[in-house]
């Protein structure tokens, strides 16, 4: 059992494996929290609470004179906004009277034997088989009949809590929730730090470690998508937490839209983080019987450094977010057109394309951007959703069928949340693209974003994409979002345009919904200029996420360090591009290039034909090598070994069973008369044997550990190693 209520019905531990969670209704019926970390008895812990006279700080009505209470020192479950507490508050209510206040006090509880869903959104979800358990409490406002339910799905295996909140009217008047974040945890004591995960386009998610202090650090987007900018995750840990060792706690938001996170301490020198939808330009009215559910926040917490927070990320994210056949299954080694040609193609380039793809034994063609309309160039016919039969040299189905018949599966480029001026669909429906009323729009990539949150536009792309889906065979399409949102204004009649960023965002995962409901055979990968909605909530459609537009094997060693902290290198997809590579100009060896590359979702980006013959046999090789090792990528266990910054870049796969283990490294920075490259292992059997492939030394698992492995030759810079540790029987 993963949930414990006391025997008053007012204090509840939520235990995993590894770690509790603690928190109580206390005597003003007020949820204050306890305690989040290593695993504990269940115990009251009411006596570690301190409570001294708070001068300035304000107390609760009820409190009477009791100056010790006030709700701006508690550590909290569910901080309201305006009722004493001065700090970030989780909930804030404004009512008819002009006042915007929320107290809620505690009412109930329930315990479900199912996780949680949230009609709407992404959430992680259960089996039958394995059920996850929820404890739902329920909150009401003290001077209204608002109720808060607060949802705990504990995945006890995993060591995750994911978090909820809903809100429900059950009074007689609207009421607006201007803010409803997902969850709060408060730290009693101690320093911290924040690793966060920011970037730009071509330079996805590079942590950033600081200090937790007392003012606010803030990850956000207000872009309408996650961003590149900001991944909305992050973690806690304590300053001398490492790899290996120390304390640490996971926020991962499975939200694709505009978030904030932060964390502050406060006057007595407690930590506050937050997560949750950005309450900028957010203003939801609740009609009486209505509700609203904040999206799932889902933490994890580890003893044991950043590696074991990532593989719970990676665990959870993996069996519990993604969805569909292509989860566990080897994902087709693809060639993409893109970076091969761009705009600039015609069938005979696809079809030549595709016979190259074929010879070297890739699985799948896949057609990106310029097939449709009139697009041969970024400036036009998004919305045009029917293929260019003369560019393509006939229809789409035609063209699938030709790729087949070379035995390649067939993919495709879309990108359905926007519209080109320069179309049908803008010129039929300029009231489709939003854009406040009386002002121009922001153009980005010379597009403008359609409005998701109307219905017929959402019927609209379904209808367009489920003909092309069914019109072809296609296995596979890439789903883009190519610029950040700016006007969240959308022309339906009576919208409310406080609304309208987050029913947007709803109506692009009913969108996801509808799509991968009516084509559950399909895999989606998704994409935004490359990883800027690579996020928790995008993997329940999607179990794949282009990295990043930059494919520069040198600068993905570091996105793909940044973004292995939380998700799974199943979900990583990466190509090997040409060089000098397209983003920063860079040489790198092919070896290099494949190597880095090889994760759970591999493929090429570029022209095989012109290519050297020797290079094309070595692709083929390398796919050949890629196929037999796949499971590894996929399932397989992965750590960093080093850090961004360092000489030389390591990271390994350790199978599940931990039979067989693959090194990668790659050289940074050559230098002369170079000091040996000595790599210490991780994830290996300390009592078990294993055979280093390089050297053919055995040794056991301890040792490959503690020790480490010299690798025997001095590398030039950007040359790399694979190295394959295998279990044998010692004689
Ligand atoms: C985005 C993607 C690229 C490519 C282009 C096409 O930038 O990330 O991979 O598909 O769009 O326009």
């Amino acid at each position: 059992m993963s949930i414990h209520i006391s025997a008053d019905g007012r204090r509840f531990q939520l235990d995993t494996r590894d770690t509790s969670y603690q928190f109580h209704a206390d005597k003003y019926g007020v949820l204050a929290h306890d305690y989040y970390g290593k695993r504990i008895p269940f115990e009251d812990l009411t006596d570690g609470e301190f409570f001294a006279d708070v001068g300035f700080s304000g107390n609760p009505w009820d409190a009477g004179e009791e100056r010790t209470y006030s709700l701006d020192t508690r550590l909290q479950e569910f901080p309201g906004y305006g009722c004493g507490d001065y700090r970030e508050s989780a909930v804030s209510l404004a009512f008819s009277n002009g006042s915007q206040a929320a107290d809620f006090r505690y009412e109930s509880c329930k315990v479900m034997d199912r996780a949680w869903t949230i009609p709407g959104l992404p959430a992680l979800w259960d089996t039958e088989e394995a059920p996850a358990q929820t404890l739902v409490v329920t909150l009401k406002e003290r001077a209204s009949n608002i109720r808060l339910q607060l949802s705990y799905a504990v995945f006890e295996a995993e060591n995750v809590i994911a978090r909820s909140a809903r809100i429900v009217n059950d009074g007689a008047e609207a009421v607006y929730v201007e803010r409803c974040l997902s969850c709060c945890v408060d730290y009693g004591f101690g320093d911290y730090e924040l690793m966060i995960f920011p970037g730009r386009h071509c330079m996805e998610r590079v942590p950033q470690r600081q200090s937790v202090g007392f003012t606010k650090q803030e990850v956000y987007s207000l872009r309408g998508a996650s961003s590149h900018q900001m991944n909305p995750a992050m973690l806690l840990c304590r300053p001398d937490t490492t790899e290996t060792q120390g304390e640490c706690w996971g926020y991962c938001l499975a939200y694709s839209g505009s978030f904030i996170g932060s964390a502050q301490k406060d006057q007595r020198g407690q930590t506050r983080v937050v997560m949750g939808i950005n309450p900028a330009q957010f203003s939801w009215r609740l009609q009486p019987g209505d509700s609203f559910d904040a999206p799932q926040a889902i933490l994890s917490y580890s003893a044991a450094g950043f590696e074991r927070l990532s593989h719970q990320y990676h665990d959870i994210l993996r069996n519990h977010m993604c969805r569909g056949q292509w989860v566990h299954k080897p994902k087709p080694v693809v060639v993409n057109t893109w970076e091969a040609a761009y705009f600039n193609f015609d069938r005979e380039t696809v079809m030549r394309l595709t016979k190259d793809a074929a010879k070297v034994g890739a699985d799948m063609l896949v057609l990106d951007d310029g097939w449709f309309g009139h697009r041969d160039s970024d400036t036009s016919s998004l919305g045009d959703w029917y293929e260019n039969t003369k560019k393509l040299g006939g229809t789409l189905a035609s063209l699938s069928n030709a790729v087949h018949d070379e035995g390649l599966l067939f993919g495709l480029w879309v990108e359905p949340e926007m519209i080109s001026e320069d179309s049908d669909l803008y010129r039929a429906h300029p009231e489709w693209a939003l854009a406040i009323e009386g002002r121009p729009p922001v153009r980005s990539r010379c597009q403008l974003v359609l409005d998701m949150s109307r219905k017929d536009v959402r019927d609209y792309l379904f209808g367009r994409l489920s003909a092309i889906l069914s019109g072809a065979r296609i296995e596979y399409v890439k789903w883009d979002f190519n610029r950040s949102v700016c006007e969240m204004w959308s022309h339906l009649p009576g919208a409310r345009q406080g609304e309208t960023a987050h029913r947007w965002m709803l109506g692009v995962y009913e969108l996801f919904e509808r799509v991968t409901a009516a084509f559950p055979e399909l895999l989606i990968e998704n994409c935004s200029g490359g990883g800027g909605r690579f996020d928790a909530g995008m993997l329940y459609y999607s179990p794949q996420i282009w990295c990043s537009d930059n494919t520069d094997a040198v600068n993905r060693l570091d996105i793909q360090y940044g973004t292995s902290f939380f998700y799974p290198m199943s979900a990583v997809a990466a190509h090997v591009s040409v060089c000098p590579n397209h983003q920063t100009g860079r040489t790198v060896p092919l070896m290099t290039r494949t190597r880095v590359a090889m994760t759970g979702a591999f493929g090429y980006e570029l022209d095989l034909g012109k290519l050297k013959e020797p290079e094309r046999a070595q692709i083929a090789r390398d796919i050949q090598a890629y196929k037999a090792r796949e499971e590894l990528f996929r399932e397989g266990r992965y750590h960093r070994l080093t850090k961004p910054g360092e000489r030389y870049a390591a990271w390994m796969y350790v199978s599940e069973n931990r039979d067989k283990a693959l090194l990668n490294v790659v050289m940074r920075e050559a230098e002369g008369n170079a000091m040996p490259v000595k790599v210490p292992l991780r994830g290996l059997l300390p009592e078990a044997s294993y055979r280093c492939s390089l050297t053919g030394a055995v040794h056991s698992g301890a040792v490959w550990m503690a020790c480490g492995l010299t690798l025997p030759v001095i590398y030039w810079q950007y040359e790399s190693e694979t190295v394959e540790f295998e279990r044998v029987q010692r004689g």
